[in-house]
């Protein structure tokens, strides 16, 4: 028989334990599609004396050293389903350097210095492999960096953080506000206690920064990544939304393109948007996750499925783990980091959006052509113009709704031309602003 496969799990918690459990279920269907028994050498916790409930494992395994664990010579691989920054990246750079193959389904760590770790692989000639720091059980950084290969990415838009899809799907049910409905996801356990990673777009942004890094072969950071987070959708957003025929999503769009000076470009964001009904992306629902992958010749491919939950994040991790382990038996590692075509990141202001403003004006003769003044000075062009009657939407007599819908113009120009609306003697109050995307 073959010599196991010896592995060292760095974190127990919500999936580290089902990592443990899966490991343990599947070990006989494990061992046949590696060709060697997977063994786990130790287990790095915080506290020792945590319950875990009844985890088939040797309470032996555990232990606080997680340094003294990495770098024993009976690991072949390392898990880390920690978390975090710090001590998980020194860990891991210890690990890789020392020629251990490595899974982590750290999406912070990876997008803050994910540079680090890819150096420290190709110094090892382990691997590194990610699937789980991505939506979560979606197989998806397999097809964008196997896969699809041999086709030209044009553009990534997905849906990434549960807990922020979960939310905007009850606003546009139920009509509710958005700490009305923050209050129901943390209830039912879909928000943490702090939530801020999750409704100020950070998780998101992590995310978008490795999906963008893979899809255009270009080192993309946390740092890169335009962010905004969803606490300032109001009900009157969704409503807004709705009476176009759209929904709000929290989006991570990341989309190649090319500078006024031609060189190519990609542009990476995370933000809320209104998109149509009719779009992919409309009807992920709840807390699932979704991703649109639009290619050259591939066309337009959909990837949707569970993003979060021990369960469903433990199905990556262990799908690495035997990637991992066939090529450590087979003596060879996976293609390293692709980052040859080096794109430049193009800073929000050039990224080119489209607006939908909704505006509370005084219902007089010339207000019409002097809004649309204001866009025409900044060289937006409106794609199209409603007009509420007084007293009517706008909800005061004398008062009139106009929601325009710009064509796609530099987020910049279309961000002044707002601010401009705002300083108007007619302009009551700018009700509404939200970006649309996927042709709404
Ligand atoms: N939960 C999800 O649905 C999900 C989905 C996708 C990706 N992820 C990622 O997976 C990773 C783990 O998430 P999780 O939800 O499983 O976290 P978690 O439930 O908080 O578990 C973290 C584990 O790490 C251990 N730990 C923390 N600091 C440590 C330290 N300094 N030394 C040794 N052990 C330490 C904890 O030990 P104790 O048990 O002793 O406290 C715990 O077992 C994160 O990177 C997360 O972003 C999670």
């Amino acid at each position: 028989m073959t010599s196991p496969v010896r592995l060292a799990l760095l974190g127990c918690g919500t999936v580290g334990q089902e990592v443990v459990r899966l490991l343990h279920e599947q070990s006989a269907d494990l061992t046949a599609r590696i060709g060697a028994p997977l063994e786990i050498a130790g287990i790095a916790v915080r506290r020792l004396g945590r319950d875990r409930g009844d985890l088939p494992v040797d309470e032996d395994l555990f232990t606080t050293d997680a340094l003294g664990l990495i770098k024993r010579d009976d690991v072949d691989v390392v898990i880390e389903v920690i978390g975090g920054i710090e001590p998980a990246r020194s860990w891991l750079v210890e690990a890789l350097r020392a020629g251990k193959s490595v899974v982590t389904a750290n999406k912070a760590l990876l997008a803050e210095d994910g540079v680090a770790l890819h150096e420290a692989a190709a110094e090892g000639g382990g691997d590194l492999y990610y699937e789980a720091s991505v939506a979560g059980a979606i197989p998806l950084l397999r097809p964008l960096r196997e896969s699809l290969h041999g086709d030209r990415i044009n553009r990534v838009t997905g849906i990434v953080n549960g807990t922020t899809n979960f939310i905007l799907s009850a606003m546009d049910a139920t009509g509710a506000g958005f700490a009305e409905a923050l209050e129901e996801a943390t209830a039912l356990g879909y928000a943490e206690a702090d939530p801020t990673a999750d409704v100020e777009g950070f998780d998101a942004a992590a995310k978008a920064a490795i999906l963008a890094s893979l899809a255009f072969h270009t080192r993309v950071g946390a740092a890169d990544v335009h962010r905004e987070g969803i606490t300032e959708v109001t009900a009157a957003d969704m409503a807004s939304a709705q009476a176009m025929g759209c929904t709000i999503k929290l989006l991570c769009i990341a989309a190649r393109g090319v500078d006024p000076t031609g060189r190519e470009t990609v542009s990476v964001r995370v933000h809320p948007a209104m998109i149509p009904r009719s779009h992919p992306l409309a009807s992920v629902g709840d807390a699932f996750n979704a991703v649109f992958v639009e290619a050259d010749a591939a066309g337009q491919l959909m990837f949707y499925g569970r993003g979060a939950g021990g369960a469903p994040t433990a199905s990556a991790v262990l799908g690495d783990v035997v990637a991992v382990s066939r090529n450590r038996l087979a003596g060879v590692r996976a293609a390293s980091e692709s980052a040859y075509a080096d794109l430049a990141v193009r800073p929000m202001g050039e990224a080119l959006t489209r607006y939908h403003v909704s505006l509370d004006v005084a219902d007089r003769p010339g207000v019409l052509a002097s809004v649309a003044s204001v866009f025409a000075r900044h060289d937006v062009s409106i794609a199209t113009v409603r007009q509420g009657s007084a007293g009517g939407p706008a909800g005061r007599d004398g008062d009139a709704e106009l929601v325009i819908v710009t064509h796609v113009a530099p987020d910049a120009a279309l961000a002044a031309t707002v601010g401009e609306l705002r300083g108007l003697d007619i302009v009551r109050s700018v009700t509404s602003v939200l970006r649309v995307e996927g042709g709404a």
